[in-house]
């Protein structure tokens, strides 16, 4: 009788495991998604500007590659992409003053995926920014 129920909590304990591992590889697979996603639209909608490799244009295009603009105001680039930027900033120490054009068109998902790329590529995060975080964030632009 007591052997039964060891054998039942043992079991038990590795169904909890069994489920844990698989939904961290669905997380896995869906930061991968967002990355590849997030390069096809960033291809397509930043790279005229900002490079492919992200290295910005001189004295008029800010960089994304490196820039520690990603993370002193990271949680404003939600806003950025969407309703772009106007006026002086300062990237890595360097003045910029040109206006983003907003990019009203963009789902909170689209943002998302752009924002994981982004991130994982030059701002050595591994986590995926989820569409929530977008929409919480796009409430609070001014
Ligand atoms: C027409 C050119 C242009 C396009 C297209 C563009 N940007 Fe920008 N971006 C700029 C400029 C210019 C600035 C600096 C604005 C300022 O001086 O206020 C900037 C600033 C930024 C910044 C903050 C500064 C930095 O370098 O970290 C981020 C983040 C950014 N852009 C991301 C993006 C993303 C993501 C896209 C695509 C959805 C994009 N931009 C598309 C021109 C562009």
């Amino acid at each position: 009788m007591r052997q039964a129920c060891y054998l039942k909590f043992f079991f038990f304990i590795l169904l909890i495991a069994l489920l844990f591992t698989s939904c961290q590889d669905a997380e896995t697979v869906k930061l991968q998604v967002y990355i590849s996603e997030g390069q096809r639209l960033y291809e397509q909608k930043c790279a005229n500007c900002h490079q492919r490799d992200g290295t910005g244009l001189r004295k008029l295009i800010p960089p994304l590659a490196g820039a520690d603009y990603l993370i002193k105001y990271k949680n404003s680039l939600a806003c950025i992409v969407k309703y772009g930027l106007t006026g002086e900033i300062e990237v890595n120490g360097q003045k910029y003053n040109l206006s983003m054009p907003a990019n009203e068109g963009l789902s909170d998902r689209h943002i998302a995926q752009i924002l994981t790329y982004i991130n994982s590529k030059w701002a050595g995060s591994q986590e995926r920014v989820k569409d929530e975080e977008v929409k919480e964030r796009l409430r609070q632009c001014q």
